[in-house]
């Protein structure tokens, strides 16, 4: 009998114990899947760059090629001049996915899409479209995307939308829209509440009182009735009340960049005559093209927010200078192309927010072979796994024409001690981020930095291969 509590409590003990244990367990398993995912990420994304653009395959129509990304195929037309929408039959397989963006076409007919009962995406933008037949879209019961930016459009029966009950996104900015009486029923179906992503950010072009207003936030009673007929009428007198709204002043990237969404999401914003990184970078973008502008300085935070960008194109720009935190937020960023600007060096600390780098494009830029080249090839040397290109000697005339590696070693090399750059040289370069130079300096220099390169650590990176 006395030995019954003991028996109660030991077998207590026995059932929590385990428990415990595996909480600890499961604790442990949840922060190494957390570590885990990121690489994770980035294999699956390379499998997918290795499989892209799989050429033109014989099976599918002479003009246009497959397109295999992600397990996905996408039959691409464009930039193929076309003017009409090929028919159904023209493949071998139903498409899933349809690109037909940059052609021609300028009708879309009555039955345009019959035969198409298995595709869920169609891009059209770029087009030259100044009218969709109210049963052009016929047959497309699975369409989830269809996106019609960038075309001549003004106006869209709401009838032609009827036959895609699965559409989930539809992009119709940067047409000119004539928000007048015909285009009501459209507005009003944009405006419905489970409408939520279709035609945002289309905006009017006309009348003049509804200039730049967005379908989705002008009145649709306004548009058909006598009020409207009056309103109309007075456009040209002054005392309208109603002035065209102007759009915002601020790089937008969303109306200075092309974005498409497949195979993936990929925001082209070259030759824009951009002077800075365009704001609102989605974080759904994988891949950001701003090459052939204007951009003379990569400021903090420019990319924050474009948390998903693995690819970044910043060539053939006039950047000479890139401020600390320009690449804060990166975090996914596996390739960064800064060749053909005007950077002597890259400031210290720069690339540390670049934790997934692989490929760095440098060529084309005017080098200087002097001390403050020197913490991109520790970094580089700190990060293997980083492929580097381009990285040549422009100035000053003794290095001309040498690799930046060789000299960094051979400055090394010389005495060292002797060759330490002056306080006056250090003072020159962001002195925050220097730590405590003339404390540092009796350390021995066994280090592929040298002491008074190191900064604090602020966080530990692990890179897996
Ligand atoms: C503006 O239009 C109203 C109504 O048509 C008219 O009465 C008024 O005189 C006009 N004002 C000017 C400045 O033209
Ligand atoms: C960046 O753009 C330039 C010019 O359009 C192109 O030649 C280069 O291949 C691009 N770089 C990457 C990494 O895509
Ligand atoms: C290296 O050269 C660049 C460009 O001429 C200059 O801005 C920088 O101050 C120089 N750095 C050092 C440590 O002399």
């Amino acid at each position: 009998m006395r030995l019954k509590p003991f028996f109660v409590i030991a077998s207590l003990l026995f059932l929590l114990l385990p428990s415990v244990e595996m909480k600890r367990a499961g604790k442990g398993r949840g922060l190494k899947r957390a570590r885990h995912k990121i690489p994770q990420d980035r294999v699956r994304a390379r499998g997918a760059r290795r499989h892209s653009r799989s050429g033109p395959s014989g099976l599918v129509s002479p003009s246009c090629s497959e397109l295999k990304e992600s397990g996905k195929i996408f039959m691409d037309c464009q930039d193929r001049q076309l003017t009409f929408i090929p028919p159904a039959n023209s493949w071998s397989k139903k498409p899933r996915h349809l690109l037909l963006a940059r052609n021609r076409i300028k009708i879309l007919h009555d039955g345009a899409f019959l035969g198409y009962d298995s595709l869920t995406s169609l891009d059209l933008q770029q087009n030259q479209i100044l009218q969709v037949e109210e049963g052009a879209f016929q047959g497309l019961t699975r369409l989830k995307t269809l996106l019609l930016q960038h075309n001549r459009l003004t106006t869209l029966s709401d009838e032609a939308l009827i036959p895609m009950p699965n559409l989930r996104d539809l992009r119709l900015y940067d047409n000119p829209w004539k928000c007048l009486c015909p285009l009501e029923s459209l507005i009003r179906t944009l405006q419905v509440p489970s409408s939520r992503n279709l035609g945002s950010n289309a905006r009017c072009a006309e009348p003049i009182w509804l200039k730049n207003r967005k379908l989705k936030t002008i009145d649709p009673e306004l548009l058909c009735t006598d009020a409207a007929e009056a309103i109309i009428h007075q456009t040209g007198n002054n005392t309208n009340p109603l002035e065209p709204i102007p759009l915002r002043g601020k790089a937008d990237s969303a109306s200075l960049c092309h974005t498409y969404l497949f195979p993936h999401m990929r925001m082209d914003c070259s030759k824009r005559g951009l002077t800075e990184v365009p704001s609102g970078i989605p974080d759904d973008v994988v891949q950001v093209d701003l090459s052939h502008n204007l951009i003379r300085r990569l400021r903090l935070k420019d990319f924050l927010g474009a948390s998903g960008l693995r690819i970044l194109n910043l060539s053939s720009n006039s950047m000479e200078h890139i401020d600390h935190g320009s690449f804060f937020g990166l975090l996914h960023l596996q390739e960064l192309d800064l060749s053909d600007n005007d950077l002597h060096f890259v400031q210290y600390g720069v690339l540390e927010d670049l934790y997934f780098l692989s490929r760095l494009k440098l060529g084309g830029n005017p080098w200087v072979c002097n001390y403050s080249i020197h913490y991109m090839v520790y970094w580089l040397r700190l990060h293997p796994l980083v492929k580097h290109s381009g990285l040549w000697c422009h100035s000053p005339s003794e290095f001309a024409g040498e690799r930046v590696e060789d000299y960094v070693q051979s400055y090394n090399r010389e005495c060292p001690k002797d060759k330490q750059p002056s306080r006056a040289e250090l003072d020159t370069l962001d002195p925050v981020n220097w730590g405590t130079p003339m404390e540092l300096q009796g350390e021995v220099e066994e280090d592929l930095e040298p002491s008074h390169l190191r900064a604090p650590k602020k966080y530990e990176v692990y890179r897996l291969s």
